[in-house]
């Protein structure tokens, strides 16, 4: 009950200008957001990604920026994609990465947000593709999903490869993943971070595993290419089994990590011969993010309290 009310802070927290000027200015802060932003600079995540790709691993890259208030917000978000994969071309990492962009940081709640975000991200799909890179659509809040998926299902009109995403939280993703087989695309499966209203997610957390248990077989059943996105060893043995049982090679599914959550993991996974991407996030924008990540691991909280506490 605790860790749940700690959960449920963390995750108000994660949308108040005031926790963030707080958290932000713990001197502290930045040494324990290191162990999952690799930097704050592109050269940061380049480096990052030669580190990762020497090890066996593939990456998708995210360029750290939620909620952009205006046109040159959104802009600027889309160029900092265009940097970031001029310099993984430059650095010979460009063939096989993957970057994830979240849709509201491309414009998507603006006034006239579905066509200025599409047309964002279609710029980024189109430079990637031509790069051998693919694009993923993070998935955000719920209210955002329909719009999300319409703009998914848009782009891979004209780039096949575009992925989205689905949180086996929410009620509605059964229903998802039977609209998106037949379409190929590749599907991103997580719980879910955001904290939704009962009327549309699932609370207890048993029941959100079980639901990412049957959606696991339902997406290895489909022509979808699954991305299996995980620290859970259950999930990803779950998987390991689903992909056997439906006939698919090492080559049709692949599971993903966040960056330093659990390397351990990663290894043993790359070491049975499984396709392992890592998701890294970079920029000075880092604050909802880490506060996602303390809200899904209370133990994260302890960590962060005592780098506080040992300044
Ligand atoms: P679960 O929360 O059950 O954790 C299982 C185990 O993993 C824990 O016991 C712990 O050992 C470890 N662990 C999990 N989280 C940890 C943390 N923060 N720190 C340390 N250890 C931790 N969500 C979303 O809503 N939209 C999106 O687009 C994405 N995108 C995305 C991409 C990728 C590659 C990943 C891996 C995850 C996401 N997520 C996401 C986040 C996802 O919804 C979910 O919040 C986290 O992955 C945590 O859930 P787990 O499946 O890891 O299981």
């Amino acid at each position: 009950a605790l860790s749940h009310t700690l959960s449920h802070t963390l995750n108000r927290a994660s949308r108040s200008a005031r926790a963030r000027r707080a958290v932000e200015s713990f001197p502290v802060t930045r040494r324990v957001v290191d162990r999952f932003v690799p930097g704050e600079t592109t050269a940061d995540a380049v480096e990052a990604t030669r580190g990762l790709v020497a090890t066996g691993r593939a990456v998708t890259i995210d360029v750290l920026g939620e909620d952009v208030l205006d046109l040159a917000g959104a802009r600027a978000m889309r160029d900092a994609y265009r940097t970031l994969l001029t310099a993984l071309d430059e650095a010979g990492c460009a063939a096989g990465a993957d970057v994830s962009l979240k849709l509201s940081a491309m414009g998507q709640a603006l006034p006239d947000g579905t066509t200025i975000a599409t047309d964002h991200a279609a710029e980024i799909a189109g430079a990637a593709a031509a790069l051998g890179c693919t694009v993923t659509l993070d998935m955000e809040d719920h209210t955002t999903v329909d719009s999300t998926l319409a703009i998914g299902n848009a782009l891979r009109a004209t780039y096949p490869s575009v992925g989205n995403v689905l949180q086996t939280n929410l009620r509605r993703t059964p229903g998802d993943i039977a609209d998106l087989d037949g379409s190929g695309a590749r599907i991103r499966l997580v719980k879910g971070a955001y904290r939704e209203p009962e009327s549309v997610a699932l609370q207890r957390k048993v029941e959100v595993d079980h639901a990412y248990e049957r959606a696991i077989d339902a997406l290895m059943a489909s022509d979808c290419y699954p991305m299996i996105a995980t620290h859970d060893p259950a999930m990803l043995d779950r998987a390991v089994s689903a992909a056997v049982a439906a006939g698919r090679g090492a080559d049709r599914w692949e599971a993903q990590m966040l960056y330093g959550v659990r390397p351990e993991l990663e290894q043993r996974m790359v070491d049975d011969g499984h396709r392992m991407r890592v998701y890294i996030p970079f920029g000075t924008d880092w604050y909802g993010y880490f506060m996602r990540r303390l809200a899904e691991r209370p133990a994260n909280v302890a960590f962060f309290l005592r780098a506080l506490a040992h300044r």
